[in-house]
């Protein structure tokens, strides 16, 4: 074969195993019933999928709204190694930034305008608001938190970034309850998406 041909050869190649690949991760997201760009995570109660958006500087409301035209809602997580994928994911798509995204906890009604108590503990002030996360293991508090700080904290970020901790007391991978119109504009901790959750479907 001439050079060129050997040349053209090559990207033949390239581009098929390119394609076979794009194939393979298609077919992979019809069969997990989560779709192009959901993680399936397979509960005990069944298949769940998550996927972040990025999008800078919403509230806790236009967010969770953001996650409903998807036909999904803000998502919880069963435990840590569903926390562990989103921070990565977000933590890889963001870099070198640090930031906030919003997930599926609110304060609950018997906690409202507490701080932690011996019947608030860390364990049950929070729930999850998507219907379909159970349990305490997906409650990875910063140290510290939940505070509710100026008692209006009903709402909860993950912070993310590859610094270890964002603004020094923020640890990257974990919870923060704040307020649900924060969007800590110009810092370190600014919104920059959200997490989707949704049933699978098969
Ligand atoms: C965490 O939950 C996922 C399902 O989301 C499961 O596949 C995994 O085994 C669980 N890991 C631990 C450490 O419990
Ligand atoms: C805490 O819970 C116990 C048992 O449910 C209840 O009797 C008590 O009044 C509660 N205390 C406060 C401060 O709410």
């Amino acid at each position: 074969m001439s050079n060129t041909s050997i040349l053209l050869f090559f990207f033949f190649l390239v581009t098929v195993s390119a394609n076979v690949c794009d194939d393979l991760r298609e077919k992979e997201e019809e069969i997990n019933g989560c779709g192009k760009g959901w993680k399936r995570f397979q509960r005990p109660s069944g298949g769940w999928c998550i996927k972040v958006f990025f999008e800078e500087l919403l509230t806790q409301a236009e967010a969770e709204k953001r996650c409903q035209a998807e036909k999904a809602t803000l998502t919880g997580f069963q435990n840590q190694t569903e926390v562990f994928h989103v921070t990565t994911t977000a933590t890889t798509h963001l870099k070198p930034a640090t930031g906030s995204l919003w997930v599926g906890l609110k304060r609950n009604q018997k906690c409202l305008k507490l701080k932690i108590t011996k019947n608030c503990t860390t364990m049950n002030t929070f729930d999850w608001t998507d219907k379909f996360t159970t349990g305490t293991h997906g409650f990875i508090w910063n140290g510290g938190e939940p505070l509710n700080y100026g008692w209006n904290q009903d709402c909860v970020v993950l912070t993310v970034g590859n610094t270890g901790y964002v603004e020094t007391l923020f640890q990257v991978g974990t919870f923060d309850d704040v307020g649900c119109e924060m969007t800590y504009k110009n810092s370190a901790r600014a919104i920059k998406g959200f997490v989707c959750g949704k049933k699978s479907e098969k």
